[in-house]
This record gives structure tokens, C-alpha cells and sequence, in this order.
């Protein structure tokens, strides 16, 4: 995919152009500080596993990372990061207004080339995906700080957060190969599942990495007071004192023992428990393939999902 990348990298950097200086400054900063690039490889991917001969994929793939690359910048803000992609955040560098505005100037980037094909298909996926995205994030901001939230309520937000925009990427990449319905659905699933382990394993790796491999802070979630599976299910297993030590620092967003209550974690088996839980995901991901025709990009489809389970960053 080496080929497809890079042709939707330079359109990425080449529509980020504006004549506000800060504009530039600021997107080229994030844009240029790499990120895995999975949601566009999806699309890419699921669009050459549908035989798709067109040139539109890029620009298309180009739209998916824009909108992700806003989503970012406007969760850096309301996460209060610091860190990610190994530098300092935007928000750390020009503040949460610049961010949240450079952030809207993102999406509406995204927009503009979205509707270049003038595929009303394509818009109502996109349109209807960040959508979800906006009300996933409120409602984990409704979360915040509640030791209660149950694990229905943790699936429904990383459902709507994260693997909706997977989910688009996916569907998009079928359409524009004007695949059937059935085929469309099928690469839809793929990625919906997809993105529920995707971020399931972001919530394990938020408590188990390192700053350096991760790129981001270790315990953010807890700092912020965002409860995610691994606490869910400790909360659920541990009682007495253990079990107030998990549920006062999610009440008080405290992340100063974290150590202590990785340990916590670890007794109960949480990781163990959470990577289960994204692997059946990622189960049910390979599943939705089995009627996509065998080839080469097809194997990547899969590998992919193998890659998102055991990857470190
Ligand atoms: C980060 O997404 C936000 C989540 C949904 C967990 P990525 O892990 O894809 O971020 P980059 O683009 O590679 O930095
Ligand atoms: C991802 O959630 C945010 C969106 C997809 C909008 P997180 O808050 O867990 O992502 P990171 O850990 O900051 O990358
Ligand atoms: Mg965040
Ligand atoms: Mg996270």
C-alpha cells in the first residue's frame, strides 16, 4: 500500500494550506508528527479489496484523517494532554482556543474535499459519523468522575467515539467501488469491530505502556477521571478497601498512586480480562470478512486487526 499511502500523504499536506499563518503552523505541526494513519489505510485497503480502478480513494482517505486528526485536537483540549505523538500537544503549545479553532478549520477542510466526488452516499456516511463522534465524547464527558458507569455505557461511548469513523472509513472505501450492499454492510462491520478493539486496547495501553512507546502520558485516563474497561471490571471484582482506593480516585480524578492501583488492576486480572474482550472484537472483525472475494488486500485487512491487538503504540 506503500504507493496509495504516499499519494494520500502529499494531498493531505498539499489541502492543509491557508493563508492564515497560524492555521498552517499549527496543522502542519500535527499532521507532520506522523500517527499510525490506520483509518485511511482502511479506507484504502477496503476500497482496493473491492476492486476500486478509480483515483478518488486518496482524497477520500485524505478526509478520514483530517477528520481524525480534528477530533484530536479538540480531545487534547478537553483531556487536558500534554503529550502525544511523542511532542508536545497542540493545545500544550498555542493554547485550547487556537486548538479548538485550528481543530474546526480541520473539519471543514474535510468537508470541502468531501464533497468533491459529489457522492451523496459518501456525505451521509461522513456526515452521520462525526456526528456520532461529537455525542460519543459528551456522553463520556457525562461519565466523568462516576466510579458507577457500567460496561454497557463504557461500550456505547468507544462505539460512537472511535469505531464509527473506522466504520466510515470502511464503508466508503466499498462504496466508491460501487460494491453491493451486502459488501458495503460486511466492510462497514469489519470496521466497526475493528474500532471497538482499537480503542479497547488504547484504554489497556493508557495503564500498561510507557510515555515513550505510547507517545502519550500513562494514566491520562485516570488524571481526567475517565473510567475505562480495565477499571470498570476491577471495580466490579475488588470490595473493601482496595475497592474505595479504585473508586475515590476516579471520584477525585487522582492519578498520583497509579502504581498502586495498576497493581490493584493486575490482581483482578483486568488486562487479561480487557485484551480477551478486544480480541472477541476482533473476532467478530475477521468474521465480517468471510464474503469479501481472497486477495492480497484482503490478507491486510486481517493482518491489520492482528496488528491493532498486539501493537505497543
Ligand atoms: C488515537 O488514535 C485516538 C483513539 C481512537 C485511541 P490513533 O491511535 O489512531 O492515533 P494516531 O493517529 O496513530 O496518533
Ligand atoms: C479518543 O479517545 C478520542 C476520539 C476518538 C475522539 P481517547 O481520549 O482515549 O484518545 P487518546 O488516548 O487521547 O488518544
Ligand atoms: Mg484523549
Ligand atoms: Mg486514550
Amino acid at each position: 500500500m506503500k504507493s496509495d499511502m504516499e499519494k494520500t500523504d502529499n494531498i493531505l499536506i498539499d489541502r492543509l494550506n491557508s493563508n492564515v499563518d497560524l492555521i498552517n503552523q499549527m496543522s502542519h505541526y500535527i499532521i507532520a508528527s506522523g500517527g499510525k494513519r490506520i483509518r485511511p489505510l482502511l479506507l484504502l485497503l477496503c476500497a482496493r479489496a473491492t476492486n476500486y480502478g478509480g483515483t478518488e480513494h486518496h482524497a477520500m482517505a485524505v478526509v478520514i484523517e483530517l477528520i481524525h486528526t480534528a477530533t484530536l485536537l479538540h480531545d487534547d483540549v478537553v483531556d487536558e494532554s500534554t503529550t502525544r505523538r511523542n511532542q508536545d500537544t497542540a493545545n500544550e503549545l498555542w493554547g485550547n482556543a487556537a486548538s479548538v479553532l485550528v481543530g474546526d478549520f480541520l473539519y471543514s477542510r474535510a468537508f470541502e474535499i468531501l464533497v468533491e466526488p459529489n457522492s451523496m452516499s459518501i456525505m451521509r456516511i461522513l456526515s452521520k459519523a462525526t456526528n456520532q463522534i461529537a455525542e460519543g465524547e459528551v456522553l463520556q464527558l457525562l461519565n466523568i468522575r462516576n466510579a458507577n458507569v457500567s460496561q454497557t455505557k463504557y461500550f456505547n461511548v468507544i462505539e460512537q467515539k472511535t469505531a464509527r469513523l473506522f466504520e466510515a472509513a470502511c464503508k466508503i472505501g466499498a462504496l466508491l467501488s460501487d460494491s453491493s450492499e451486502k459488501t458495503i454492510n460486511s466492510l462497514g462491520d469489519f470496521g466497526l469491530h475493528l474500532g471497538i478493539a482499537f480503542q479497547i486496547i488504547d484504554d489497556a495501553l493508557d495503564y500498561e505502556s510507557n510515555s515513550t512507546t505510547m507517545g502519550k502520558e500513562v494514566g491520562d485516563d485516570l488524571s481526567e477521571g475517565k473510567i475505562t474497561l480495565p477499571m470498570i471490571y476491577a471495580l466490579e471484582k475488588t470490595s473493601g478497601s482496595e475497592n474505595k482506593i479504585l473508586r475515590d480516585a476516579i471520584k477525585t480524578a487522582d492519578a498520583s498512586n497509579i502504581d498502586k492501583i495498576i497493581n490493584i488492576l493486575c490482581s483482578v486480572n483486568a488486562f487479561e480480562f480487557t485484551r480477551k474482550i478486544a480480541e472477541n472484537e476482533s473476532q467478530k472483525a475477521l468474521k465480517s470478512l468471510k464474503n469479501i472475494p481472497d486477495s492480497e488486500y484482503r490478507s491486510a485487512l486481517k493482518l491489520l486487526c492482528e496488528l491493532s491487538q498486539n501493537r505497543t503504540s
